[in-house]
């Protein structure tokens, strides 16, 4: 059951597609206050409650002991103590010795003090006065979030060819690089679908155009690598260069398409480009003419695209340049001590992404001048949702492959997410792990991180490793930043260890595909922790390292650097199987606790007592997958 509480005038975010009756917030079933214009509500947690949700954010399944904000943000440090990613997903179960879901439909701030301040209280602060609360009650947490995702509406499904293997890199910055790349994933036979087009494919960073001399010909080009059976999937940032004679902005500015400041100029602040202007995409117009200039691209035969810095990721602002500037002018020559030389570090560290600007910029929602830090946390999920509508309209559901950096619940139905810029690190390993059901909880199935880790240089055993988890995640792709080590599979010593663990993702094709298909028209879960299905299991109601992954399987990849294995949980009886290339060896493991052993090579995967999991032959691409010649790795 779900019942919807209303504070003030809420924004229409419509993340949720079933109309519940309104109920007065006077009704609200917790302790609350209302000051300042802020709302808190608070609960208490028993010591064994396990408080789940989030989507995209930090730390682990369990969310408890720590303060998290809803608060979409350009951040590439995904350490322990961030409080946001660049998501905004505000659903949190709670499970124990009673169960509940909160979803809080509201677009800006939210503060999730899930027992920081105090152990064993949840304080959740919301920065506004107009917003909508649903709280779900049902007999198992699974029904809560099943009822939760029937009223959130349906989860997006990519093409069949967005399971497959994915490459990517901050840049591949013409097309001899990019057929380096397929070159080298064909000459040493690992299986590959897609190659990406980060932010140098374009001319000067301009969305919607191609730097031709570094693709000349592009349609062509691209229609030859679709007959090589390789989609190419460029990105499209959110800002929009300021520069005179380029179709786009003159467009935007000629309409009034932009956001703009309150003196009714537009906003502009520095993104790739330099200066850009951002469209204001919460205006159903602005959103109809973004989403159509999609079509240059579509038009050359590209059929999947991500969105980017949509948060959105502001460098600096023009006005909070100058002022930097002027400021470090009037030190010159000037003897810097602690507080000048820090002060003035201070004012230019603090230029990206500050609040007093995005405190500048205005939206224009239905001819309402609304300030865009009542609406932050819908900018970049408008973006995706002017994209989504486009391809929609234009080629049906599930035609074009998209996904977003920035995002809210709502964006889901017409897009998937990537986990943004973490690191190569062995922690993000896990962290991947722990969005995963989170993430889908919120209605986003359709997700990953970036394989091998983004910022800073991977090494081989860690993008193995990374590899052997991405296996199982719907967006399989390795991404890395500019400047760091090259990551693709062919680049390190015996590559046959890359093509043993891409191909096991290929021959789970048909199964991920089918369980990924089945949760989005069922409202359920691709990923769980263990502890939904075992929730009277004091060991799985613990696991953070371990996911249960559709009816059939669990899967506990290794995350740690120099093991031969990793200790794993198992709640039931389950056969244990290694995967690697066409090799499918099986142990029959009894419940307990047991030490596997996992080469470089292997992906371990553990399949229920009654259950199988179909395999279909090796293939290089999607579209050569065979759904006929199917054999079965049964534990029946
Ligand atoms: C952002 C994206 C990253 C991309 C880079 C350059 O940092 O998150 O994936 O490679 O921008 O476009």
């Amino acid at each position: 059951m779900i019942t919807k509480y209303t504070c003030g005038k809420p924004i229409a975010t419509e993340a949720v597609t079933v109309s519940f009756p309104s109920n007065d917030i006077s009704g609200f079933p917790f302790e609350n206050s209302l000051n300042d214009g802020k709302f808190t509500f608070a609960f208490k947690m028993e010591p064994k409650d396990i408080v789940y949700g989030l989507g995209e954010s930090p730390r682990g399944i369990n969310k408890r002991g720590w303060v998290y904000e809803s608060y979409c943000s350009d951040d590439p440090f995904h350490t322990e103590t961030k409080q946001s990613l660049y998501a905004a997903h505000n659903f949190i179960l709670l499970s124990g010795s009673r169960q509940f879901g909160i979803f809080i439909d509201f677009p800006a701030r939210v503060s999730w003090d899930i027992g920081y301040t105090i152990q064993d209280v949840s304080e959740i602060t919301i920065d506004g006065a107009d917003f909508d609360i649903y709280v779900i009650s049902a007999d198992k947490p699974l029904e809560i979030i099943r009822e939760f995702r029937k009223a959130i509406g349906k989860s997006y499904i990519p093409p069949k060819w967005a399971f497959g293997y994915q490459q990517s890199r901050w840049s591949y910055h013409n097309a001899e690089a990019v057929d380096a790349v397929i070159d080298g994933y064909n000459n040493a036979d690992i299986p590959l679908d897609c190659v990406y087009l980060d932010i140098d494919y374009m001319d000067s960073y301009k969305d919607f155009t191609i730097n031709d001399k570094a693709f000349p010909n592009f349609d062509e080009y691209v229609k030859e690598k679709q007959a090589q059976g390789i989609h190419l999937i460029p990105i499209i940032d959110a800002g929009v260069k300021k520069e005179d004679g380029y179709c786009v902005y003159e467009e935007g500015k000629a309409n009034g398409f932009f956001c703009k400041k309150a003196d009714g100029e537009n906003f502009e602040a520095g993104v790739w480009p330099g200066v850009c202007c951002f469209p204001d995409f919460l205006n159903a117009d602005v959103r109809r003419w973004f989403g159509e200039k999609y079509k240059t691209l579509t038009d050359l035969g590209i059929d999947g695209f991500w969105n980017d810095m949509n948060e959105p990721a502001l460098f600096y602002s023009v006005e909070g340049i100058e002022k930097a500037l002027d400021k470090a002018a009037d030190l010159k020559g000037k003897n810097l001590d602690l507080s000048g030389f820090f002060n003035l570090k201070d004012t230019f560290m603090g230029l990206s992404n500050a609040q007093e600007d995005y405190a500048r910029i205005y939206h224009n929602i239905n001819g309402e001048a609304v300030n865009h830090q009542r609406v932050h946390n819908l900018y970049g999920a408008n973006m995706t949702k002017a994209a989504g509508e486009y391809f929609e309209r234009e080629f049906g559901k599930g035609k074009i492959l998209m996904f977003s950096r920035a995002s809210y619940i709502g964006a889901h139905r017409s897009s998937g997410i990537w986990f943004g810029d973490n690191h190569s690190w062995w922690s993000h390993i896990l962290l991947n792990l722990k969005m995963l059901p989170a993430a889908n909880m919120c209605g986003f199935l359709y997700c990953g991180a970036d394989l091998g880790g983004f910022n800073e240089n991977s090494t081989r055993d860690l993008v193995l490793r990374f590899l052997a988890l991405g296996v199982f995640t719907p967006l399989m792709r390795n991404h890395s930043a500019l400047g760091t080590r090259d990551q693709e599979g062919y680049r390190f010593e015996n590559p046959e260890d890359f093509r043993d663990i891409i191909q096991v993702r290929y021959r789970l094709i048909p199964y991920l595909y089918d369980t990924f298909v089945r949760a989005a028209e069922n409202d359920g879960l691709i990923f769980r922790p263990l502890s939904l299905d075992y929730p009277d299991d004091p060991i799985a109601r613990e696991c953070e390292t371990q996911l249960m992954l559709g009816d059939e399987c669990m899967i506990a990849p290794v995350y740690e650097q120099n093991v031969s294995g990793r200790t794993v949980y198992l709640p039931e009886d389950m056969l244990f199987v290694k995967l690697s290339g066409e090799r499918v060896d099986k142990y029959p493991l009894s419940k307990g606790l047991h030490y596997i052993e996992v080469a470089l090579n292997e992906v371990p995967l553990f399949i229920k007592k009654g259950k199988q999991v179909p395999l279909c032959r090796p293939a290089t691409r999607t579209r050569d997958i065979d759904r006929e010649k199917l054999e079965y790795i049964s534990n029946i």
